[in-house]
């Protein structure tokens, strides 16, 4: 059974399909809407999100499919005890899809490991979230128009923020990609994901704490929210929340096409001043998730 647990699990071929079936759907929604009529896909939620779950449960309506959902831990059997592994079996005997979220690494791993159909993790802790780095794809290649040749700036929680570790895998296989990773020194990308991403395939890359002084070289610039609940104690959280707070006046040295991006929710991270800047790209991110999670599900289940 196909499951899709890191970003890795896609190949960069089978990535750039999923962008072109979503540029169809977005051209052509009827053809999709019966598609998975009598299909049944599970959200399992344990850790809050808005986003992530309506974003899939609207991508199965708008193929024609059906939803199951558990959006509550607290009222799941979760909360009686039951393990991950039985839970997947059981949502199995119902639905012909899950995606899952939760606040343990790996746990959506072990989901696909005793599932009898295809899980796809939608955020486990501070590891990885695939379906954001689908979005993110599928933004840039509709705002740069490729996903080469591009000196992409991550800005924020690069420790916690499991969005920055399956973009950055996801980008370092396109060609000629280079990173500017801007963060307090506390929340600095984990050393794995520089050794074995970065390190590892040769990419050029650049650590800084000041986001100012690198703002003209970056094509995209992707801020991020400090990621409070994976955080011990709040006093650290406090001290460092308004590390980066992007406002016009940031932006006098950056190129005129910049995309800048957010996987949102923000907090802070970017002024609403910004909202209306051509190059603020993170509400479209938004809808392009959408797409990419209709592309991946109708992938999974054999139909794409
Ligand atoms: C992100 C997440 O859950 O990791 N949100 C999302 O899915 N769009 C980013 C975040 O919570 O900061």
């Amino acid at each position: 059974m196909r499951s899709v647990i890191d970003i890795l699990d896609l190949t960069v071929e089978e990535i750039d399909e999923l962008v072109k079936c979503a540029l169809d759907i977005i051209s052509n929604p009827s053809n999709y809407s019966e598609k998975l009529k009598g299909k049944k896909l599970a959200t399992l939620f344990f850790e809050p999100s808005t986003r992530t779950r309506l974003s899939f449960e609207a991508a199965m309506y708008e193929l024609g499919g059906n939803v199951l959902s558990v959006s509550d831990q607290k009222a799941s059997s979760a909360s009686k005890g039951e393990s991950v592994a039985d839970t997947a079996k059981v949502i199995s005997c119902y639905a012909d899809i899950i995606a899952m979220r939760h606040p343990k690494e790996g746990a959506p791993y072990v989901a696909s490991k005793n599932a009898s159909i295809p899980v796809i993790n939608a955020g486990d802790g501070g590891h990885n979230h695939p379906t954001q780095t689908l979005a993110d794809i599928l933004t840039i290649y509709r705002e740069k128009g490729r996903l080469t040749d591009l000196t992409i700036g991550l800005c924020g929680d690069l420790k916690f923020g499991r969005t920055v570790h399956s973009l950055i895998n996801a980008m370092a296989r396109y060609s000629n990609i280079k990173f500017v990773l801007i963060s307090p020194k506390e929340l600095v990308l984990p050393s794995y994901v520089v050794s074995d991403v970065l390190d590892k395939n040769n990419i050029e890359y650049k650590v800084t704490t000041d986001l100012e002084s690198v703002m003209g070289e970056l094509d995209v610039l992707y801020m991020t929210r400090v990621q409070q609940e994976r955080f011990f104690n709040e006093e650290d959280y406090l001290r460092l929340k308004d590390s980066y707070i992007l406002t016009p006046e940031k932006l006098l040295d950056a190129k005129i096409d910049l995309t800048i991006m957010h996987p949102l929710p923000r907090v802070n991270e970017i002024s609403v001043a910004i909202d209306d800047d051509p190059r603020a790209a993170y509400f479209k991110q938004v809808l392009n998730g959408k797409y990419m999670r209709m592309a991946l599900i109708l992938k999974l289940l054999g139909e794409m």
